[in-house]
């Protein structure tokens, strides 16, 4: 599974980067607005940085503001990839920037059936938010599970980004039901290293060590 990072933070995708699991990275507006600094400025130091897809988001609600803006974001850089919210809308624009060869990332995905037409309207991928459904006492990953059992029985090539990530189960269960993708904020990625276990060992390897007979 390839992990992508969901930060527009450029020091916690530098430390996520060196440590191997930067695959990709995702925006969106509330992520970038966060940062406080020029939207083209960020994406273009993030592609310095990351050699993988690019996900940045589209402000415009109507078809032609979608494509407009998605053909200046498209040439930043090769690695960019629209990300489009899931609008009758925005399927329109999926499907002719999909024609013109600019990759998109079909957004705020909350049911299968989106899934399923982001899809046929020609999305590279789709990102189900989970830990939003989870927020309303809905399963998410249940809605993962729903779209990877569709697209597998029709031969669908989009690729699968669980977004929304809020912990290192929603990691683990992605990972499990084969999900392309899991999209994971710089704090779980820290939780997903990390294992009491783990540093009680090195303390004890480390007391030995230096209670050794010289
Ligand atoms: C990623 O593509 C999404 O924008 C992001 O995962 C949303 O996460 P949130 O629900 O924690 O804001």
């Amino acid at each position: 599974m390839k992990f992508f990072i969901d930060t527009a933070n450029i020091d916690e995708i530098k430390e996520a980067n060196a440590m191997g699991m930067a695959d990709g990275v995702t925006t969106n507006p509330s992520l970038i607005a966060k940062e406080g600094r020029d939207f083209e400025e960020i994406i273009q130091d993030i592609c310095k940085i990351v050699d993988g897809p690019i996900s940045a988001e589209v402000i415009s609600l109507d078809t032609q503001g979608m494509i407009k803006e998605a053909r200046q974001l498209a040439g930043i850089h090769k690695n960019i990839v629209v990300k489009i919210p899931m609008t009758v809308d925005g399927l329109k624009a999926v499907r002719t920037l999909n024609e013109e060869g600019i990759k998109t990332n079909v957004t705020l995905i909350f049911s299968p059936l989106q899934a399923l037409m982001a899809a046929k309207a020609g999305a590279a991928y789709v990102s189900p938010f989970v830990g939003r459904l989870d927020d309303l006492s809905q399963d998410g990953m249940i809605l993962v599970e729903q779209i990877i059992d569709m697209f597998e029985n029709y031969g669908i090539e989009t690729e699968v980004i669980v977004a929304s990530v809020r912990n290192p189960i929603h990691v683990l269960e992605s990972a499990l039901m084969g999900a392309h993708i899991a999209t994971i904020p710089f704090n779980v990625l820290g939780k997903l290293a990390g294992h009491p276990m783990t540093d009680k060992g090195i303390k004890a390897f480390m007391d030995d060590w230096n209670n050794r007979k010289k």
